[in-house]
């Protein structure tokens, strides 16, 4: 198993189709098609961000990438797996790498935000005003929303941005101190 920065193997064809697909087949919503897939892993070549591929046996696992949003915090986003590897680990080992990186850059916080747009947490398809922090308080995972699987990867909710994405569709953000 091995880790490389994007910039390093932009040029590997069969890694970089193997990432388009994984991109399209897992973000159907916010990336329609291969060349939305390509714009995001150009946008994320750029010198203010990060952009990690792991990869085992010339097969791509996941991709993770983030930005120096702030002073002392990095924003993640996004991150995946490819399906035929979810709940094997390989999420965790992806963010403690990418963790790994941030510290050594001199940051202090990930943090991150993850919609709910499809009614997967029961603070969605609702009016959360006006006390929304109460809602996230008791916030409880419907189908698999990924805000848990940053709880296990030792995040904390630190936020919720009501209607984010229409009504009663939430962001709700989450942070980690490294
Ligand atoms: C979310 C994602 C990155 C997690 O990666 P993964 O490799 O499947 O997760 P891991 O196997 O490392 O899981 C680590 C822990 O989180 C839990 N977990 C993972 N995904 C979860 C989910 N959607 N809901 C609840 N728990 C979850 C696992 O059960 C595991 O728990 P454990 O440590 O008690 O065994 C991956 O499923 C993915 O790419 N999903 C599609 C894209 C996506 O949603 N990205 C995040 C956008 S905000």
């Amino acid at each position: 198993m091995k880790f490389y920065n994007l910039k390093d193997i932009f040029e590997n064809k069969n890694f970089i189709n193997q990432l388009l697909k994984i991109l399209t087949e897992n973000f159907p919503e916010w990336i329609k098609n291969e060349n939305d897939a390509m714009t995001e892993l150009e946008k994320s070549l750029s010198d203010e961000k990060i952009s990690i591929i792991l990869e085992d046996k010339n097969t791509v696992i996941g991709w993770i990438s983030g930005i120096n949003s702030y002073s002392g915090a990095f924003e993640l986003h996004p991150i995946v797996i490819s399906k035929k590897f979810q709940g094997k680990g390989y999420g965790k080992i992806l963010i403690s790498y990418f963790e790994k990186k941030v510290k050594e850059l001199g940051y202090c916080t990930i943090y991150l935000g993850c919609d709910d747009e499809d009614y997967r947490t029961n603070i969605s398809g609702k009016e959360i005003f006006p006390d929304p922090i109460d809602y996230l308080i008791n916030i409880k995972n419907i189908n698999n929303h990924p805000y848990e699987f940053y709880i296990k990867c030792g995040f904390s909710l630190c936020g919720i941005i009501p209607h984010a994405n229409g009504f009663g569709k939430p962001d709700i953000l989450m942070a980690k101190k490294i």
